[in-house]
């Protein structure tokens, strides 16, 4: 159909006073509604934990230590700060990825496909094909593990795109496994400085990776629709990035609350494998993104897991007679397979899978 093309190419074709019928949500899921079980509109900022990631290295990691569990266990978000990623280098993944998306209709097309497997995949909404009311957002996916290999499938225009997000992904992965680690032992898994065979650790490193661009046009009419529905994202962490413009919401205490941007810092969020992993310690928490009405908002969500192949299950050493199993062992590809089914409910698999 017409909407296929995308939001920006919808904004360029003509100027637009109203959100077309295809965005329109339900009333009782429209964005207005902050409170997720009634409909006060209280707008309500929330400051998320602050964890400084040059303290984590630090004589005061255990305090970090401890901040971190209770902001995995309270929020399943932070904000992480003084990270090794140098300003040019996030700032650089900003802008290449808000040029690609000005990058002609056309060039952009070639990477549209429904195929999920594709190195590279562009598109719109959430779920393109399954969703009934259009998300305000297009999207550029890439999968970066083996970064070798699919370098190659990456868009080649602008021309500097592949070296400034193959720097971007090769940073975030790292970062990704500084803070892994630092997550285990705050699950009291990995002791600080331990060797062992079986390190989940040395399995992150071969572990999936994939990079997902967004981009949010500005909306005629930010309260009908949403930039993407409630969702919780499936690996273990995911580390995004905001530019200014807020957008990013996240459920906490029953209501939406929304996130500040704070220059060059990453936002990062428990995704359901950790909540699988750590036998439900920790809670990949429900966001979304609500349209702006002035501004155009980029983000760029790098999201980690395991290979593929993998199965997640709760780590033996969080399983005794206090704290019973809570999930069963899963496949990736049952799980993706579930999650990409129509009117998916996460935690109900999860649940039901005990
Ligand atoms: C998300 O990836 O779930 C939201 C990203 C954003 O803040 O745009
Ligand atoms: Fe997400």
């Amino acid at each position: 159909s017409q909407y296929q093309k995308g939001v920006k190419h919808l904004c360029e074709k003509g100027h637009l006073n109203a959100v077309p019928k295809k965005y329109i949500l339900p009333v009782s899921e429209r964005p207005t509604k902050s409170s997720v079980e009634d409909s006060n509109v209280v707008k309500q900022n929330l400051q998320l934990p602050i964890i400084d990631f040059s303290e984590l290295l630090g004589p005061n990691r255990p305090q970090v230590l401890r901040s971190l569990a209770n902001a995995c266990q309270q929020y399943g978000f932070f904000q992480l700060v003084n990270h090794c990623i140098s300003e040019d280098v996030v700032r650089s993944m900003i802008d290449v990825s808000g040029r690609f998306f000005d990058l002609p209709l056309e060039e952009r097309a070639k990477y549209m496909t429904t195929d999920m497997r594709a190195p590279v995949r562009c598109g719109t909404s959430f779920s393109q094909t399954k969703d009934t009311v259009l998300c305000w957002r297009d999207f550029l996916k890439l999968l970066c593990h083996p970064l070798p290999d699919l370098l190659l499938h990456w868009p080649a225009s602008p021309v500097d795109f592949r070296k400034v997000v193959a720097t971007y992904a090769e940073e975030t992965k790292h970062l990704f496994l500084v803070v892994m680690e630092a997550i285990l032992e705050s699950l009291g898994i990995v002791e600080a400085n331990q060797e062992e065979d079986d390190n989940i650790l040395k399995e992150f490193e071969n572990g999936s990776q994939m990079m997902v661009a967004n981009f949010y046009p500005p909306c005629p009419q930010p309260d009908l629709t949403l930039g993407m529905p409630p969702h919780s994202d499936y690996g273990f962490l995911t580390l995004l990035l905001q530019d200014e413009v807020e957008g990013l919401q996240i459920q906490h205490q029953d209501k939406w609350v929304t996130v500040q941007p704070i220059p060059n810092a990453f936002v990062v969020n428990v995704g359901d494998h950790l909540e699988i992993y750590s036998n439900g310690k920790y809670k990949s928490v429900l966001h979304r993104v609500v349209a702006n009405e002035i501004k155009s908002r980029v983000s760029v969500a790098s999201l980690h897991s395991l290979p593929f192949n993998c199965t997640v299950r709760p780590s033996p050493k969080l399983v005794d007679e206090a704290n019973p199993k809570r999930y069963m062992d899963t496949d990736f590809g049952t799980f993706l397979a579930y999650v990409s089914s129509t009117e998916p409910n996460k935690k109900d698999f999860l649940e039901s899978r005990k």
